[in-house]
């Protein structure tokens, strides 16, 4: 079983439909709207329940969703199956450790990975990935990534108020460390924007920038006080708009393009 197989069917309910999933997905699909060519090719990576292979179909680009999950492929399936866009969604199984595709002469305009698919796998991983997009990518094509980064702001405090220096310092080593999911320990890499831009650097950093300051498991405590998170709404759309602080974000994305 994939890491992920289990989560697949609460997934959208655990994150794409909460406060700060959706409220994190606007910002991102915000961006897609201000910088995306019309009828794109776009390979997706790690899609999960495809939210977003919806939403970039829904705008006219013909997807390729891909997963290491079963169980996500399917709810993916299933969710795409529902709707009618221009072109369907296209499905596969794909591992971030070997990517590889049986078709070996599709190229995209874009290679998209929402949400942390990229914390799942290590430094070596994200080289082979670099060689990997660089030859499936056409001329002028683009790499956006949102990614967990080392130095999450709130994560800190959070940490720091209940005592655990020990979970603050795995997060930045390059070994990673566990994160319960569902139960099941998943390891997990984080990477701030200047290590992306140093793996994958035969592309130029175009943009990158907070999509929220704060994790999903404040989710409740986000329901139960939403007026005690106003500073913190209040830092983040400013956040949201430089590149300065992109370390601090829950996630941040990075849009790369093909020198
Ligand atoms: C946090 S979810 C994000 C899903 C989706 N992109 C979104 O925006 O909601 C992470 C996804 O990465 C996938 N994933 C984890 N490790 C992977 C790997 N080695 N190869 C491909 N996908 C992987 C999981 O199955 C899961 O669907």
């Amino acid at each position: 079983m994939a890491d992920f197989d289990a989560l697949a069917s609460m997934y959208d309910d655990d994150f794409t439909h909460t406060y700060i999933g959706w409220k994190q997905r606007r910002v991102v699909w915000n961006y897609l709207i201000k910088h995306l060519e019309p009828n794109l090719d776009i390979l997706e990576l790690n899609g999960g329940t495809g939210e977003d292979a919806l939403f970039l179909a829904n705008k006219g680009h013909k997807v390729l969703t891909t997963d290491r999950s079963t169980e996500m492929l399917k709810m993916s399936c299933q969710k795409l199956s529902k709707s009618k866009t221009k072109h369907p969604v296209r499905l596969k199984k794909l591992d971030l450790n070997h990517p590889t595709l049986s078709d070996t002469k599709a190229t995209f305009d874009l290679v998209f990975s929402n949400f942390g698919g990229l914390n799942c796998i290590d430094k070596m991983a994200l080289q082979r990935l670099h060689a990997f997009v660089s030859d499936r990518l056409k001329p002028g094509g683009a790499l956006i990534f949102v990614i967990m980064p080392k130095d999450t702001l709130l994560e800190k405090w959070y940490r720091m108020w209940k005592g655990q220096k020990q979970a603050i310092k795995a997060r930045q080593s390059e070994e990673g460390t566990t994160v319960s999911v569902e139960g099941d320990q998943v390891q997990t890499y984080f990477y701030n924007p200047p290590e992306i831009a140093e793996i994958f650097k035969s592309f130029s950093v175009k943009q990158h920038k907070i999509t929220g300051l704060i994790p999903s498991y404040f989710e409740q405590s986000i329901q139960k006080y939403k007026v005690l998170f106003f500073p913190i709404f209040l830092l983040e759309a400013i956040l949201i708009k430089t590149k300065i602080f992109s370390a601090w974000g829950d996630h941040f994305l990075i849009h790369l393009e093909k020198e």
